[in-house]
């Protein structure tokens, strides 16, 4: 792969040992006291930076990139010295090492910059400082520069101007943040309600970076999850600290964002394709419901013919919120509630917290402890924090057997037919005992080294156990908590968050942030988890929800009521309604869960990942795209009348009412009212939708797709995709899908799509037809060419055959 190190008539042999390793090399620093740095090639625009701690370098610092995914894909290599660097570079950029003073600098083929060092108050370049037990580092970012990512963060897209901290915290209760605590404030960087907090419940130390008036992105992920920050208000350029552990670094050199994101989830992992109903509408809601009143509120959504496939039970369910038990008196039969909320076509879902209730006799506690499966604290004692069920330890999750203890017990609680779990207090909270205290590995590693990883692992060990026993079935987890390559085993809520106006605004760039950062399935709390809802407020978070790629409705304790039917006729139809449109989208919905398992790239985009040229749209913070195609601009404001909503330059229809707009890449203002859903679709694409909005997921296989096939106004091809398989199990992994890739182009007076059909389809339900329905520009009449409508009056085509359409203008 690699060439050999060569040398030129001007360069100068140097002094230091240069080794050269597979596809980079290693070199030693005498300035940093003898450590080395490693250079790494793992595809030729993704290059690892390492730099030795007491001389070694770590093999495994995180859980983020699992040996299975941190493969090297062939880079050639070439190494060239200088005076004062050492230069490796591939066919995509090249690495300087600067000797004196030791800096670095990357830069792409073309010259442009990757990443450049940043000068001290004297003026020299610094790249790295070691500190205490840990270490940092800096580089040039521009105070106008674009910084987004960085997982779950409040605030604006652009995360630059700020300064940010990587510690999995319980917004909602400071004292059990476990790090940073500071007393509440009027600061709004410390009132854990206000849309500024930090830090919070995920961290994902991954961003990316754009020149102010540039469209060239360059990615970096530090895969170090000890505590750490990153400053991004420094003149001189921002600074990373972190706490402890060693350097690591990726840099993606891009500059195009879906390569990086490509790239990045290729390390970090994809998501599991999750079961269809994954994506359906939850109901949940923190309240001592009893098996009644649980089966009560299914037959309510019945009633009132609101979709619904999941119903949500909270801690209350639990004997004494002891995790893994019922509390028989509220709860006595729950198979048999199973099977009365699957005749109406609903699913349940529990919560399970790591939290253990410290009570010998109760089982799951005797054998955590019998088995030295527990945290330890610093005296070599079970670690006991206070959460829920008062006194309680924690499973050490760095312990592959306490991972595999865990997911037997999840195994077995879900085996009666609970179709998912849902991890919270994950971060981990441990109430008012500072979780510091708690350490891993039997109390060989201090609490930070996995404070922040603690989600995963859980997630992990859950997953585990449950593909192992039921291996054909696909699996949900919803997590609170996580770090780079949660997106493997979990879905993130966006934690607790208020029934506000602005919270409703924050979940926007919350969740843009996420997909930025390798987790796109997201989702907050439908209506806001602490505070009294408002009508308005429901119907305008649904309408918002409806186009999200997770949608819950949470309510806390003792808050009033926000059912979708808690606001009377009115609200109540509105909600159905945003509903339905989710319902009806479910193929396209879902097949942009297919291309983001495959690619790693968001469901709930921001605009400028459609429009990467258009430098407009990387400051639109309230609009997204959902998937490829449709862009939505939900209205956050209360009483609005009016929503200005940005159009990214090209041909656009009106969803569902189909008006056709052309945009030069500006904003407008369009009227709403209390019905109005902003959404666009792009012009050129196919947009597939089941034929009507059933209440549940389960069970409905409708022989007919309709094909909403939106004629593009201009020259042109755009392609568009469709998958069909069970929606429940792993058979499409072997073959058993149906994968319709449309291309629909335009050359003037001629309009073709073309249907190619990939996978052996699936023997459950029939793939009969599709539904033609055609979406044109103004003044353009089209009709298909040699296709006769069906008995229904529409064009059809059979699903599941390759197919080629000429449409014929006929006005
Ligand atoms: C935490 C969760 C919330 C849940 C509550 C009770 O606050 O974030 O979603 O309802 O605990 O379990």
């Amino acid at each position: 792969m690699s060439r050999d190190m060569s040398t030129t008539d001007d360069q100068v042999a140097l002094v230091r040992k240069i080794l050269r390793t597979e596809q980079g090399l290693e070199m030693s620093l005498p300035e940093l006291a003898g450590e080395r740095i490693s250079v790494t090639f793992f595809r030729p625009d993704i290059v690892r930076l390492r730099i030795s701690r007491q001389g070694k370098f770590e093999k495994k610092p995180s859980y983020a990139v699992p040996d299975e995914l941190g493969q090297m894909e062939p880079a050639r290599t070439r190494i060239e010295e200088f005076k004062d660097r050492v230069l490796i570079g591939t066919d995509a950029m090249e690495v300087s090492l600067f000797l004196d003073p030791f800096h670095v600098e990357i830069r792409r083929n073309d010259e442009t910059p990757v990443l450049v060092s940043p000068r001290d108050e004297a003026g020299r370049p610094w790249f790295y400082r070691k500190e205490k037990e840990g270490f940092c580092v800096g580089r040039v970012i521009e105070r106008q520069d674009g910084v987004y990512g960085l997982g779950e963060k409040t605030g604006s897209l652009n995360k630059n101007g700020r300064a940010w901290k990587f510690w999995n915290t319980d917004v909602l209760n400071p004292s059990v943040a476990g790090g940073y605590r500071e007393a509440p404030h009027e600061n709004p960087l410390q009132d854990p309600t206000s849309t500024q907090f930090d830090p919070y419940y995920v961290s994902i130390p991954f961003y990316l970076h754009r020149p102010v008036g540039s469209s060239l992105l360059t990615g970096s992920f530090f895969n170090n999850l000890g505590r750490s920050s990153f400053d991004f208000t420094q003149p001189g350029g921002a600074v990373f600290r972190f706490e402890s552990g060693a350097y690591e670094e990726f840099v993606f050199s891009g500059p195009n964002l879906p390569e990086i994101l490509k790239g990045y989830t290729g390390l970090t992992g994809r998501i599991p394709l999750p079961p269809l109903w994954a994506l359906g509408h939850h109901q949940c809601r923190w309240h001592d419901y009893n098996q009644e009143q649980v089966k009560a509120l299914g037959d309510k959504y019945r009633q009132e013919q609101i979709p619904c496939d999941v119903l949500w039970i909270d801690i209350d369910y639990m004997d004494g919120f002891r995790v893994f038990t019922w509390d028989k008196q509220r709860f006595p039969n729950p198979p048999k509630l199973l099977q009365d909320l699957e005749k109406e076509k609903f699913r349940l879902i529990t919560i399970i917290d790591p939290g253990i209730k410290e009570e010998p006799g109760y089982p799951v506690y005797d054998e955590a402890i019998r088995e030295r499966l527990v945290c330890l604290n610093r005296q070599g004692q079970p670690y006991v924090g206070q959460v829920w069920p008062g006194r309680t330890v924690f499973p050490d999750f760095t312990l592959e057997e306490a991972r595999r203890w865990w997911g037997r017990l999840n195994a077995e609680h879900v085996q009666a037919g609970i179709a998912g779990i849902w991890n919270d207090m994950n971060e981990p909270a441990t109430g008012e005992v500072p979780a510091e205290d708690m350490q891993f590995g039997h109390g060989r590693d201090p609490h930070a080294r996995f404070h922040n990883e603690y989600a995963l692992l859980m997630a992990m060990g859950t997953v585990e156990g449950l593909k192992k026993a039921m291996p054909e079935k696909r699996t949900f987890v919803l997590s609170r908590a996580g770090s780079p390559g949660i997106q493997r085993y979990a879905a993130n809520w966006l934690g607790d968050n208020c029934s506000r106006w602005e919270h409703l605004g924050l979940a926007v760039c919350m969740a843009l942030g996420m997909g930025l950062s390798g987790q796109p399935f997201v989702g907050a709390d439908v209506g806001g988890f602490m505070g009294a809802c408002s009508a308005e407020l429901l119907v305008r978070w649904y309408q918002y929800a409806a186009y999200t790629p997770f949608c819950r409705n949470h309510n806390a304790a003792a808050q009033p009521d926000q059912y979708p039917w808690s606001f009377g006729p009115e609200a109540l139809s509105l909600i159905r309604e945003a509903l339905q449109h989710r319902y009806r989208l479910m193929p396209y919905l879902y097949s942009q869960f297919v291309i983001a398992s495959e690619t790693g790239l968001p469901i709930q985009r921001p605009l400028a990942l459609g429009f990467s040229q258009d430098l407009k749209s990387w400051e639109v913070e309230d609009q997204f795209l959902l998937g490829e195609h449709i862009l939505v601009a939900p209205v956050l404001a209360a009483g609005a009348t009016q929503r200005t909503v940005y159009l990214p330059a090209g041909h656009w229809y009106r969803w569902p009412d189909g008006t056709y707009e052309i945009s030069k890449g500006e904003s407008r203002v369009t009227p709403v009212d209390l019905k109005s859903i902003p959404v666009w679709v792009r012009g050129g694409a196919v947009i597939p939708c089941w034929p009507e909005a059933p209440l549940s997921t389960m069970g409905y296989h409708p022989e007919v797709i309709d094909l909403h096939v939106f004629l593009p106004g201009e020259d042109g091809s755009t392609e568009s995709t469709l998958q069909e398989d069970d929606g429940l199990t792993v058979h499409y992994q072997m073959g058993k899908y149906l994968r319709t890739d449309f291309r629909l182009t335009r050359a003037g007076k001629q309009i073709s799509l073309v249907g190619s059909v990939r996978g052996h389809k699936f023997p459950e339900f029939r793939q009969d037809r599709f539904h033609l329905h055609l979406h044109a520009p103004p003044l353009e009449t089209w009709t298909p060419i040699l296709l006769q409508p069906s008995s229904e009056g529409f064009a059809t085509v059979p699903r599941g055959e390759d197919f080629q359409i000429e449409f014929g203008r006929i006005g």
